[in-house]
Parts: C-alpha cells; structure tokens; sequence
C-alpha cells in the first residue's frame, strides 16, 4: 500500500497543541494510519515562494511538508482568487464577489506550482486527497502532468446551485478541471445536487446510479461525506483544568443568570450582525430576559486585508455599543464581545457554562461549532443549540431548534423556546444528537472517503 497524500492550504499542527482545530486531528490520525505526508502552504511569504525548499517537520510516520508563496501569489491566489472571488460566490454573496484577471492567473499559477511540487514526492501506489477551494484545479492540472494516482477532493464549505456557479467567468473550466478527481465529496447533499445539477444542465453530464456520474468523457464518485469532530476527545474537555476553569470563571460571573454563546471567524458568512439583532429582539419581546440572559460572543478576526472583512468587524463593534448602550445596567451587560480566539478546551468550558449555543451562519459547508456546542454538554442537563437552516449541520442535527437566520424575531421566538425548555426535552434532543455524532465523528468521515478512493 503506498503512502496518503494529504494536500490543504492550510497544514497542521502535527502535534495537539490546544490549538489545533479538530480537523486536523482526525487528518493526523488518518494519516498515522497509513503513514504519510501532509502538503501545503507554510503561512509564510517569501521571495523564492513555492521554489524554495520544502519546509519540513516529522513525527513518526507522517511528515508535513510546507512552501512558502511570494507576496504576489499571496495576494492573486489567497487574498485574492480564493477569498475574494470564490469564497463569496460559494457562499451565495454574489454581490461581494470580485472578478480580477490577474486573481484567476495567480490561483491556477500558484495550482500549478503546488502540482509539481507535490509530483516529486509522488510514488505509483500512493493516494492523493486534497482539500478545499484553494485547490480546485490541482487535480486536473496532476493528470496533465502524467499522475495517475488515485486523487481525491473534498469541499469544505457551501457548493450554490448552478445559476450562481455560472456567474463565475469561466465557470466551465474550473468544473471541467475537478472531473479529473476519482472521488468528489461535499458537507451535504444539497451541495452534492447542486454539484450534479451543474454537471447535467452544463456539461452533458449524466447520472450513472446514486453516486456515480459522468461528465467530460469521465466517470466519478460524487458523494456528501458530512464532516464529523473528536466526539469522545471533545466531550472531554469540559472535565480537563483549562475547560473546569472557564465554567468557573463564568459561573462566577453570571450567577443565576443565563449565557447564549456564540463562536465564529468574523465572516459575513456567519450572520453574526443578525444574530445581534435578533438577541437584540429577544430583549425587546420577552422584556423579563432582561438583566437575566446575555450573550458571549467569540470571534477571532479573519482574512481583515480583505476589505469585506474589516468592515463587518466595524460593524459589530457598532452594533453591540449600540445594544449594550440601549439595555445595559449597572450589573449587567448584554453583549460581551470578544474579538480574539480561545483554545479549544477553554472553548469547551464556554460551550458547557451557556444554555444556549447560538449558530445561525447565512450559509455554512457544516459549522463545526454546532457540533462542538453538543459534544461539550452535560448530558445531565444539556444546554440548546439554536442552528441555522443554511449551516450543513443542520442535515444532521435534527434535533436542534432550526431557524431561518433572516428572520430576526423568529430567532428570538425560538431564543424564548430554547431558554424556557424544560430538562426532559433538552436531555432528549441532546441524546440524540450526541449518539449520532458518535458515531458519525471525524474518523469516520476520513475512513469513509479513503475508502471509496482505494476503489
Ligand atoms: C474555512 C475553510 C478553510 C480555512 C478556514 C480558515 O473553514 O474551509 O479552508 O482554512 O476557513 O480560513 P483561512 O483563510 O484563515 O485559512
């Protein structure tokens, strides 16, 4: 069995260090399983870019091997091509997207200059998986270079449906260029559809059974593989002493009083300026929340050289001055935000000390922290997750509270529900939720698209 190849522009850590994202854990994992490399961007810009050396660390049987890229390639493929032009399109912002020549020439260069790279360390047995929109045309671009592994693809966020994918100039090549994948998986069937639809309205394509289609003279596996976390590893975070930690530090703060907790990156993505609306609502309808519920908003800046980004954190710093200004008492704040990240077992204590988990992202390929929120709740006495119809997890998390995030005194209906629903019902929902995301965690997603791609 040959070696697995793991490539995501984002790479790492190897080792947990508390900061690790429970993605790359379970990559980790896999790849131990195997033995293999895991191959992207090192974070770093430099002169020589994706020329220079591989940068290299190893532990045990698996090796994570980085490039640099130049500051051209970082601003025409990362700030640029993925994030100004794919991001927003993917996520069904039309209206954000920027449409550059030179983003488009830089993404498939710096595509390009990875494929080679990675072709080197390349042997005939071994399986290749990339990941993510960063990548799209690597795979393509591998075949035309002779490879003729088994490569694999799975994207992590939204994919729309064909009429917003055909506003991307043109659109047909970069799909024609993911046809070369021998496995194609997506967060959810909504976007694996949205995937075929396009292949059948666009391309000729055809359905062969449920997970087989042809299109461009190729037959692929296109299947959903929702992503899963670290279940067990993550319910275990509240009882560690950072998770006991920040229960207590929060216990001691609130009192009797309730906590909404809400986790994002500060994307426009994630609907957080309606969330404070629609807490904002919460306060105005059900006027006896008031000095007795707030909500505890994380969120860790993102991506603030582009300028969709920085404006939206002006934006909520705005807009919480101007709740905590109306609402606030002398013992109370309704709002604390928090414009920083946490490590994820602190993390856990947050999610274990707030009734309510509060996840109502515009468009979302999963949203992990719905699934956090979960796994860190005392089974005893579960808190609530209020989740977003447009978040991929809401395929599986059934038994959530399930809100249109548009709909700001919807939301803050099923804020009164949540806050008022009694033990039993918290404790069945939350069992649910919990027994299925034990089984379907992280591990098994991996496995699962290993699987098909060994064929
Ligand atoms: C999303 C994407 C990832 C990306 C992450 C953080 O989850 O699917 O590919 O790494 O956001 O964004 P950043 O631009 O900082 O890598």
């Amino acid at each position: 069995m040959g070696k697995l190849i793991v490539v995501s522009n984002r790479v790492g850590p190897l080792k947990d260090t508390g900061k690790a994202g429970g993605l790359a854990v379970a990559l980790v994992d896999v790849l131990r399983d195997r033995g293999g490399v895991w191959f992207g961007w090192s974070g770093q810009v430099s002169e020589e870019g994706t020329f220079g050396d591989f940068k290299i660390e190893r532990s045990r049987n698996v090796e994570m091997a980085t490039l640099d890229i130049t500051k051209a390639d970082y601003e025409e493929f990362y700030a640029g091509y993925a994030n100004r032009t794919l991001w927003p399109i993917l996520h069904y912002r039309l209206d954000l997207a920027e449409f550059d020549r030179p983003f488009e020439q830089g993404y498939r260069r710096v595509n390009e200059r990875f494929a080679t790279r990675l072709r080197t360390m390349l042997d005939p047995d071994d399986m290749i998986w990339i990941h993510d929109y960063h990548f799209f045309p690597m795979g393509g671009q591998l075949r035309s270079m002779g490879v003729e592994n088994r490569i694999g693809f799975f994207l992590h966020i939204p994919f729309p449906n064909p009429d917003i994918i055909t506003a991307l100039p043109r659109h047909a090549a970069l799909v024609r260029s993911m046809l070369a994948y021998d496995v194609i998986g997506f967060q959810s069937q909504r976007d694996r559809n949205h995937f075929v639809e396009y292949l059948v309205q666009e391309a000729g394509g055809e359905r062969i059974d449920e997970s087989r289609v042809m299109a461009f003279g190729r037959e692929v596996t296109v299947k959903a593989y929702p992503i899963g976390i670290d279940t067990e590893g993550f319910a275990a975070f509240p009882a560690t002493v950072e998770g006991r930690r920040q229960i207590q530090r929060i216990r001691s703060v609130l009192g009797p009083r309730k906590q909404i907790v809400g986790v994002d990156r500060i994307d426009y993505s994630k609907g957080i300026p309606h969330r404070f609306r629609a807490f904002e609502r919460l306060l105005e309808d059900y006027p006896e929340n008031r000095g007795g519920v707030s909500l505890l908003q994380v969120a860790p800046p993102s991506r603030s050289e582009v300028m969709a980004y920085s404006e939206i954190q002006r934006e909520l710093e705005h807009l919480a001055g101007q709740i905590n200004g109306r609402f606030a008492d002398v013992d109370w704040t309704p709002i604390r935000f928090i414009v920083r990240g946490f490590p994820r077992k602190a993390l856990a204590g947050l999610y274990r000390a707030s009734r309510i988990g509060l996840v109502t992202p515009l468009r979302d390929g999963m949203n992990l922290v719905a699934k956090e929120y979960v796994a860190a709740q005392d089974p005893e006495d579960p808190g609530v997750l209020v989740l977003s119809r447009f978040a991929g997890a809401a395929e599986e998390l059934r038994e959530s509270v399930i809100v249109n995030p548009y709909a700001t005194e919807e939301v803050a209906a099923s804020l009164q529900t949540a806050l008022q629903m009694p033990i039993d019902e918290r404790k069945h929902r939350h069992g649910a939720m919990f027994e299925r995301m034990m089984r379907n965690d992280a591990r098994k997603w991996a496995n699962d698209i290993l699987a098909d791609l060994a064929g």
